[in-house]
């Protein structure tokens, strides 16, 4: 049976799957595999190793005669035409709980370095432009003891929420459902989505990507914001709208934002989100400390065989 992988991985991953399968796996070194290239390979393909930089859509479901199954190296799958591989029985595997830790670092990490001005502070002393030292110099807004509005109490926003609980912050979150774990293990306070906003010095968003998440961060949204609170996005950029975000950051209706994914990525580098002090943006690297990405690789892999040799994936997306 063929495997196709669309990013490049380390030898050492591979070896027990190329003693069972014939592999192609791309060349491109921290980047996806051309898509001429995988809509080509993925004709005779019975198995799909992708991530969140692949489309995996229609046109290529036409041409993938042979797929059994799709398992993507991340939590979201957003990028998958779930219809389209349903109405074809073909499985579709994805990696949660590996990559818990890591992302709850990196939100909190995010929101530290945005609400303190770290990456811009950094680069201060970069061009040359630290005079002296200046008493409102820099000046950024304080974590410790503030309160954070995490929207998306699942796995990752419980990981931040446990980070949080060691700043002594007050913790509200908003969620589909009420999250028990969240509310007696750090003292995590339910709230309606309009309170979050109005209430919270740091509001993170941590939901799915999902039609109903759509751009639920819109100008409404950001107006109901306290003018010196601190936007987190780790989750997907498609649930914020950048341009309503663009004009509140611009207009000083929220202080700053802190964002780690984008509604077209790779984003240029001429984005007007880009052009503001007041933003701090990271290129999707949640989940990218060296263990996790290993354990999601391993986990992936896994959800792959288990499937292609008629066994149950270990996390299949329903
Ligand atoms: C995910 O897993 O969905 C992240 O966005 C990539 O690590």
């Amino acid at each position: 049976m063929k495997i196709v992988i669309t990013c490049k991985l380390p030898e050492e991953l591979l070896k027990s799957i190329k003693e069972k399968f014939e592999v192609v796996m791309s060349e491109v070194e921290n980047g996806p595999m051309p898509r001429e290239q995988l809509l080509q390979e993925i004709t005779d393909a019975e198995g799909l190793f992708t991530n969140v930089a692949d489309k995996i859509d229609k046109e290529l479901f036409e041409k993938a005669k042979q797929l059994k199954v799709i398992s993507t190296m991340a939590v979201g799958y957003d990028n998958i035409d779930l219809e389209e591989a349903r109405k074809r029985n073909i499985l579709v595997g994805h990696t949660p709980g590996v990559l818990t830790e890591a992302t709850a670092d990196l939100t909190f990490a995010l929101l530290m370095a945005t609400g303190r001005r770290v990456v811009e502070a950094a680069n201060v002393i970069k061009e040359d432009a630290w005079k002296s030292w200046g008493p409102f110099f820099l000046t950024g807004q304080e974590v410790y003891g503030k309160t954070i509005g995490i929207i998306g109490m699942g796995r990752i926003g419980l990981g931040v929420a446990k980070r949080a609980k060691g700043f002594s912050m007050e913790i509200l979150y908003h969620n589909r459902s009420r999250n028990e774990e969240a509310e007696n293990e750090v003292g995590a306070i339910y709230k309606e989505f309009e309170e979050l906003l109005q209430q919270s010095d740091y509001v993170v968003l941590l939901a799915p990507s999902t039609p109903e998440t759509y751009h639920m961060f819109s100008t409404e949204q950001f107006k109901m914001m306290k003018s010196t609170a601190v936007f987190i996005n780790t989750s997907r950029g498609s649930n914020v709208d950048e341009k309503a975000l663009y004009e509140a950051l611009k207009a000083k209706e929220i202080w700053a934002a802190g964002l780690d994914v984008f509604e077209v990525e790779p984003i240029s580098s001429e984005h007007p989100l880009l052009q503001l002090e007041n933003v701090t943006a990271l290129p999707h690297i949640g989940s990218a400390a060296i263990e996790t990405r290993v354990a999601m690789a391993r986990l992936a892999f896994k959800n792959l065989v288990n499937g292609l040799e008629g066994r149950a994936l270990v996390h299949q997306v329903k």
